[in-house]
C-alpha cells in the first residue's frame, strides 16, 4: 500500500485501539481494513469474562465490512501500544484469508510498523 493509505489506516487503527474492551488481558488493539471499494472499517478487540468468546479487534473490522456489503479487503492495519507487536493470531489470519487475494498487513506497535503480506504470514491458507 502506498504511505498515504498506511498513514490512514493506522491512525484508524490507532483510535479504534482506544475503544478495546480488554479488562482481562489490559492489551489493547485496534485493526483497520481497507474493502476494495475504497471504505475503511474499524475495529478494537472485545473480551468477555467467558475468556473464549473474545474477538480480536481484525475478525471485528473485518466482520463489520463484509456485514456492510464489502466482498474483498484489500489492506489491514493492526495497532497496538501495549508491548509486543499485535501480529494476526492464526485464526484472525484465516478469517482475512476468506476475503482477499494478496492481502498487505501492517503491523504497528507505535514505535515500529512491520509490512507484510497475508501469504508470507499464512502460507498454504485454506
Ligand atoms: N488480540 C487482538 O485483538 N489482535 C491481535 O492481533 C492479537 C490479540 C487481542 C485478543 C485479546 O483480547 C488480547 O489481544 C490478548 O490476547
Amino acid at each position: 500500500m502506498d504511505a498515504k493509505t498506511a498513514d490512514i489506516l493506522k491512525e484508524k487503527a490507532r483510535q479504534a485501539a482506544k475503544r478495546a474492551y480488554c479488562p482481562y488481558s489490559g492489551y489493547a488493539v485496534g485493526a483497520a481494513v481497507l474493502a476494495d471499494d475504497g471504505r475503511i472499517y474499524a475495529g478494537c478487540n472485545v473480551e468477555n469474562a467467558s475468556y473464549s468468546l473474545t474477538m480480536c479487534a481484525e475478525r471485528v473490522a473485518l466482520f463489520k465490512a463484509v456485514s456492510d456489503g464489502a466482498k474483498k479487503i484489500t489492506a489491514v492495519c493492526v495497532y497496538s501500544e501495549g508491548g509486543r507487536m499485535p501480529y494476526p493470531c492464526g485464526a484472525c489470519r484465516q478469517a482475512l484469508n476468506e476475503f482477499s487475494e494478496g492481502l498487505e498487513v501492517l503491523v504497528s506497535d507505535g514505535k515500529e510498523d512491520v509490512a507484510a503480506t497475508l501469504s508470507e504470514l499464512l502460507p498454504h491458507g485454506f
